[in-house]
């Protein structure tokens, strides 16, 4: 096994951490999570442009081409023989005196990268899987792929804790995302799903969605949506890299409609697969 540090592949075991390291510290610095079907990245550019877009929102520069970043993914999932998995890509700000503020312009940012192997998750897209509701809250700028997941994945635990898939996050009466895939709801044929602003991350997956549904004539409403229309909604799926159009047929113990699967959530997973073949 192999891993990327800055413009390095070196062997897995040889990448280190320095203790002041600041996404270590302060979790400052961001990442990507992108999915490998047939030893080939899926939507790579799209990833590279949030990746770069996440960064320079927290005033990181990347020191290296997004063209250059790409080619050394794709030589490590060839190193790795990686086939069917995901790539995990982050920046940290650097190594620097434990200080809040940014430290000197000399600082330079640390990049590190590794591959894993994960399966379609096939028995979720089949029979859907169960979530919880509860509180979001996470920060004011869940549009950036931060590290700092504190939020997230004390939500997702909670959902853990209950046998649960995922959690779906709510501010008061709004629907926001999963604590790590964004979520939709299906209204008499009509997708919903909320707005991509300061209060969700824009998932890449789910810009392959509204794709597929634009060029399918299935009507879309990108709107936030509240807890009673949840409640109401004919099919609720999530979406995100690893998980795909993953249905969601119980929130908090209720079944969502008849309890499985619904058409539109059966149509986009159809059409999301013909996009990565
Ligand atoms: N999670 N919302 C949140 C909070 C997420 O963490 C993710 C992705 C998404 C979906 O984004 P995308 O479709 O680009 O994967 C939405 C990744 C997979 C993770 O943290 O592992």
């Amino acid at each position: 096994k192999y891993a990327i540090v800055n413009d390095h592949i070196i062997n897995r075991e040889e990448a280190k951490v320095d203790i002041e390291d600041r996404g270590y510290q302060f979790g400052d610095g961001v990442y990507e999570v992108i999915r490998v079907y047939n030893g080939k990245m899926f939507t790579v550019k799209e990833h590279m442009e949030r990746f770069v877009r996440s960064a320079e929102s927290i005033g990181i520069k990347i020191p290296y081409a997004s063209e250059n970043i790409t080619k050394m993914l794709e030589d490590l999932i060839e190193k790795d023989n990686l086939k069917l998995g995901i790539v995990y890509m982050q920046i940290t700000r650097g190594a620097a005196p434990r200080n809040h503020a940014f430290p000197a312009g000399d600082v330079v940012p640390v990049i590190t990268a590794y591959t894993k192997e994960m399966p379609i998750p096939e028995a979720n897209l089949q029979s859907g899987v169960k979530t919880i509701l509860t509180e979001d809250i996470r920060w004011l700028r869940c549009d950036i792929k931060s590290l700092n997941l504190l939020g997230n994945i004390l939500a997702k635990q909670k959902a853990a804790e209950q046998g649960c898939y995922e959690a779906i996050q709510h501010r008061g009466q709004d629907v926001t995302e999963g604590s790590s895939s964004n979520v939709y709801i299906v209204k008499n044929g009509t997708v919903i799903t909320h707005e991509s602003n300061n209060l969700i991350l824009k998932g890449i997956t789910k810009d392959v969605i509204l794709k597929v549904c634009a060029e399918n004539e299935i009507p879309v409403e990108e709107r936030t949506f509240s807890l009673e229309e949840l409640a109401q909604a004919d099919e609720v799926f999530l979406s995100s890299t690893t998980s795909e159009v993953t249905p969601i047929v119980v929130i908090d113990e209720k079944k969502v409609g008849t309890g499985s699967p619904g058409p539109i959530t059966k149509k986009l997973q159809a059409l999301f697969k013909q996009e990565i073949e």
